[in-house]
């Protein structure tokens, strides 16, 4: 098994969880539905919604999921759809959710087809932001941590499926 360097701790995962909810709850009054794009947002979507509930803010939640990377490392020029939310968001209030915006492309297109189907109010969320790595332009509303151009693993992100099991995001030495 390849070594794993530590870049953000369980425990700094947790405080700046707690943080982005407050900072979150305190920009939208209202009740939101977020939309959590699978595999990768899944554990940051599990923790932020409670995070948001103890910072006085209830959403539903959904998921989408996008065509992944595969087994690069590299992010693929084309996105596809591969599994849809299944309720009518037009004139709600969505919070998009992602773990890394990268080239921007995943969020982008996403957003894009939120926006299409008439939501009412779109917000982004991503745990980990890349911005020296954007091919796209899109505003991430609510970052975690910005990072550079690095390759990490680890809550809920993988290196062809692996990893996504650690507690922390670490870097594959
Ligand atoms: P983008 O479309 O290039 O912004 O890529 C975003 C998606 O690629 C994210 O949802 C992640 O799942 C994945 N991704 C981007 N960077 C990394 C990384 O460093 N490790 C693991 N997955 C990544
Ligand atoms: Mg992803």
């Amino acid at each position: 098994m390849e070594d794993i360097r530590i870049l953000i701790s369980e425990a700094e995962i947790a405080a700046r969880v707690e943080a982005l909810a407050g900072e979150i709850a305190r920009r939208s009054p209202d009740d939101f539905v977020i939309v959590g794009l699978l595999t990768g947002a899944a554990m940051f979507v599990a923790d932020l919604i409670r995070a948001l509930y103890r910072a006085g803010a209830r959403s539903e939640i959904e998921f989408m999921r996008l065509a992944s990377y595969g087994l690069a490392k590299e992010s693929s020029r084309d996105v596809r759809l591969l599994g849809d939310i299944s309720t009518d968001l037009a004139g709600r209030r969505v919070l998009l959710v992602d773990d890394i915006v990268d080239t921007g492309r995943s969020i982008a297109y996403a957003a894009a087809l939120l926006r299409q189907r008439g939501v009412g109010d779109l917000r982004i969320c991503a745990l980990l932001d890349k911005p020296e790595r954007r091919e796209v332009k899109i505003s991430v509303d609510f970052v975690g941590f910005p990072i550079g151009d690095v390759f990490v693993v680890g809550y809920g992100t993988d290196y062809a499926e692996k990893y996504r099991y650690l507690p922390y995001i670490g870097i594959v030495e």
